[in-house]
C-alpha cells in the first residue's frame, strides 16, 4: 500500500513509518522542517528501505506546502491508499479562559483541525486513484464533549472539530469505499505524551496499521474510535 503520513519524523509519526515500512508498504513521510537534524531518525531508515521511504517536506499549516507536496506526487504518478493525519500540537496546558492566548489557541486549530483539512483537500484526487482506501485522523480523548475537563481549551476545540471533519468526510466518502476514522491513539511515550504515558507508540502504530490494511473491520455509529477499534464516546 502507499501511505502518507504526516509529522512523520518523531513520535507516532515516527512509529507509524517504522510500522508501515515492517509491513512491505511504500511509506511518504511528510515533514514539517526537512532539516537534517530535525530528520535524522527518518534517514537513518532510509539508509535500510531505500525507496520504498520518500521523505516529503509538508508544513500542515501551510497551504503552499500542502499544495506542491501534492503536485509533486501527482506529477511521478503516486497514487495513496491511506493518508494519515498526524500532525499535532498540544499547547497552553494548564491555562484557565482568563489566562488564553488567542494565538496559541489559533495555532493549535490550525495544525490540528486545518491541517488535516489541508492535506485531504490536496490528496485527495491521488487517494481516489488508490485501493481500500483510508483516512485516519490521529485525534484524543481531549476531543470527548461527555468527557470534557477544564483545561487544554485549544487542544479539546480542535481535536472536537476533527472529529466532526471525520464523520463529515465519512459521509462524504462511504459510496467510493474510502473509510474514515477519527482515531485517540492512547496516552503515549512521547515528547507530548510525556515519560509518565502509560502506552508504547510502537503498540498503537500497530493498531492503526490493522485499520489501514482493513484487517480489522470497524462498524460503528461514530468513526471516533481507540486504536485497538473500540468506540469512543462522543
Ligand atoms: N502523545 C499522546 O499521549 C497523545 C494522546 C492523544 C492524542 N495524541 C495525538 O497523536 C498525534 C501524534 O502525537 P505525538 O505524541 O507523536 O506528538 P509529538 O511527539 O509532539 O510529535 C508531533 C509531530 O507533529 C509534527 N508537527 C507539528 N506541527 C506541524 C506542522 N505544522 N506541520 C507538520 N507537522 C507538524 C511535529 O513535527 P516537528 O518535529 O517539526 O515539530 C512532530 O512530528 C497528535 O495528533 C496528537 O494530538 C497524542
Amino acid at each position: 500500500m502507499n501511505i502518507l503520513i504526516t509529522g512523520a519524523n518523531r513520535g507516532l509519526g515516527l512509529c507509524l513509518v517504522k510500522q508501515a515500512l515492517n509491513s512491505n508498504h511504500q511509506v511518504f513521510a511528510g515533514v514539517r522542517n526537512a532539516d537534517e537534524e530535525r530528520i535524522e531518525k527518518l534517514s537513518d531508515l532510509k539508509e535500510t528501505y531505500q525507496d520504498k521511504l520518500k521523505i516529503i517536506e509538508l508544513d500542515v499549516c501551510d497551504d503552499d506546502s500542502v499544495r506542491l507536496a501534492a503536485s509533486q506526487l501527482d506529477e511521478i504518478q503516486v497514487s495513496l491508499d491511506s493518508i494519515v493525519n498526524n500532525a499535532g500540537i498540544l499547547n497552553e496546558r494548564e491555562k484557565t479562559i482568563e489566562e488564553l492566548d488567542l494565538e496559541a489557541c489559533k495555532l493549535a486549530l490550525d495544525v490540528n483541525t486545518l491541517g488535516p483539512i489541508r492535506v485531504v483537500k490536496y490528496f485527495l484526487p491521488l487517494l481516489r486513484k488508490g485501493q481500500q482506501q483510508s483516512i485516519i485522523n490521529i485525534s484524543s480523548e481531549a476531543g470527548s464533549l461527555t468527557n470534557a475537563y477544564s483545561g487544554d481549551y485549544p487542544y479539546g476545540l480542535s481535536k472536537v472539530a476533527l472529529n466532526m471533519l471525520s464523520e463529515k468526510l465519512n459521509v462524504y466518502l462511504r459510496d467510493e469505499d474510502i473509510n474514515v476514522l477519527s482515531v485517540h491513539p492512547g496516552w503515549m511515550k512521547t515528547d507530548m505524551g510525556g515519560d509518565k504515558a502509560p502506552c508504547d507508540p510502537m503498540d498503537t502504530a500497530k493498531g492503526i496499521m490493522d485499520m489501514i490494511e482493513r484487517k480489522k473491520t470497524i462498524r460503528n455509529k461514530y468513526v471516533f474510535v481507540d486504536h485497538t477499534g473500540k468506540s469512543m464516546v462522543i
